[in-house]
């Protein structure tokens, strides 16, 4: 531990993400480091727990037709690896990005997006206690058969990585396994990378063979063993969705610390960005795209969808509601069972609380949207907006056809097709005047009657 009285002072800081593998396991033709977890590209968790050490630059490594892997980490440079030689080839690709840098080198995988700062900062940290040129990060996994092992030598000090291709019987019983996460001290970084062969099973440029080069040469080698979930890597879809597991359950650990009630968390889906404030109650099933930010007191009951929206302060949503982009739904407004909500804002107090779609619309303050109302906003073509004003109260089974404006205070008819504007305080009626036929219904029955 950093002794707090004389707080550790640490060199510059460049990370280099390797990504230009082509994830042939995942069966895709999206790169994998683009596959998402928690809503996200895996790469950009990676790119994040980076950014949080305050690295001077960040490079990462991308195979020649990846240019949607530059998009996703913009905007850090990219450096191109024009053939998949290897690991240590692949850093080799980073160096002319990273010419001039003096500092520490952060080897890190696009593939794996459980890597916090906190496991970072403690590689950082003991490579600057130990002294060391090199640092890695190892771990113990449930099933080592594909890793790389850390070789000890007697004097307990880490003489080697031998990749599980290369690895003799003795070797492959060894537990501890190198989690790919590697720190160097630049210099010996690039000498290093100069003097890797490819002599292996795999015919590849193993960055891990740094490990044995550098003790040749009298370079202090250290080791750091992390949990072995934040090194977990993607290989597969199946770890793809394990690995989305152990984020989602980190990220509802952590609203649930800072004041969110969950009724069944396992149950709740998150995306990496969403916000919440204190006092939030989320019901069971319940699935957060990207964008949400939810504030204090709201209640979100079962089974609602949200993408993109703010929902205000002591808002109720749900059951069975359904928020899509651009909406924000008004502080202590209602939106009940059963109703689609898109590019709409709804005003303090207003409630949508039955079976009804609202898209592209306003909703004033304190208004009543009855069940079953729609916006009629799309005629195939375009998209038309729906304004609807404050303290207005809006029949059942009213389909407002847009564009269309319905004043403040305005009374619309239940079963109304309004396609004219409504001046404030109007009452609308649109629908056919019923006619009662006195008598008619006995008269009918008696006749169905004599037809047996
Ligand atoms: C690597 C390590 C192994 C470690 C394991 C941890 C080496 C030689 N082996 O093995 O010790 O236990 O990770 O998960 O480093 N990449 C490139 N260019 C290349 C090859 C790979 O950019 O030419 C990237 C990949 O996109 C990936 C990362 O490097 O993000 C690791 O490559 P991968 O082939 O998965 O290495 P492993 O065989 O898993
Ligand atoms: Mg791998």
């Amino acid at each position: 531990m950093t002794d707090k009285a004389t707080p550790m002072t640490y060199p510059p800081l460049a990370c280099v993400i390797l990504a230009a593998g082509q994830g042939t396991r995942m069966k895709s033709s999206l790169p994998k480091v683009l596959h998402p977890v928690a809503s996200f590209p895996m790469i950009r968790h990676v790119v994040k727990a980076c950014e949080a050490l305050a690295p001077q630059k960040v490079v990462v490594v991308v195979a020649p037709d990846m240019d949607a892997v530059q998009a996703a980490v913009t905007p850090h440079a990219c450096a191109i690896q024009s053939q998949p030689l290897g690991t240590g080839d692949a850093v080799k690709a980073a160096r002319e990005a990273l010419t001039g840098f003096e500092g520490h080198v952060l080897v890190l995988f696009g593939d794996t997006p459980l890597i916090t700062p906190a496991s970072l900062m403690a590689l950082r940290e003991r490579l600057m206690q130990d002294k060391a040129a090199l640092a890695v990060a190892g771990f113990v996994p449930a099933d080592p058969a594909p890793y790389g092992r850390l070789v000890m030598g007697t004097n307990g000090k880490l003489q080697a990585i031998v990749e599980a291709a290369d690895a003799t019987p003795e070797q492959k019983a060894i537990t501890l396994c190198n989690g790919g996460i590697m720190l160097f001290e630049a210099t010996a970084l690039w000498a290093l990378l100069d003097q890797i062969g490819n002599d292996n099973a795999k015919g590849e440029y193993y960055l891990t063979d740094a490990i044995a080069l550098a003790n040749k040469q009298g370079l202090a080698v250290t080791t750091t063993t992390l949990d072995a979930d934040d090194v977990r890597g993607v290989n597969t879809r199946v770890q793809l969705a394990e690995v989305d597991a152990v984020m989602q359950n980190r990220l509802r650990t952590a609203h649930m610390l800072s004041g969110v009630t969950m009724i069944d968390p396992a149950t709740v889906t998150l995306a990496a960005d969403t916000v919440m404030g204190q006092d939030v109650s989320i019901g069971p099933n319940v699935v957060f795209a990207t964008g949400v930010v939810i504030e204090d007191n709201v209640e979100i009951r079962a089974f609602s969808h949200l993408d993109q929206v703010t929902v205000k302060k002591g808002a109720i949503i749900g059951p069975f509601v359904r928020l899509r982009p651009n909406s924000v739904i008004g502080e202590a407004a209602h939106i009940g069972n059963f109703v689609e909500i898109k590019n709409t804002k709804i005003a303090k107090g207003a409630k949508v609380n039955h079976l009804s779609y609202i898209g592209d619309a306003s909703v004033g303050e304190k208004t009543n949207i009855g069940a079953g109302t729609i916006t009629c906003n799309y005629d195939g073509f375009t998209k038309a907006h729906t304004e609807i004003g404050a303290g207005a109260f809006i029949g059942s089974n009213t389909a407002l056809v847009a564009p269309v404006t319905i004043g403040d205070g305005a009374i619309i008819a239940a079963g109304s097709t309004i396609t004219q504007d409504i001046p404030p305080d109007a009452l609308a009626i649109a629908r056919e005047r019923q006619t009662n036929t006195e008598g008619w219904a006995g008269r009918f029955r008696a006749l169905q009657k004599t037809k047996t």
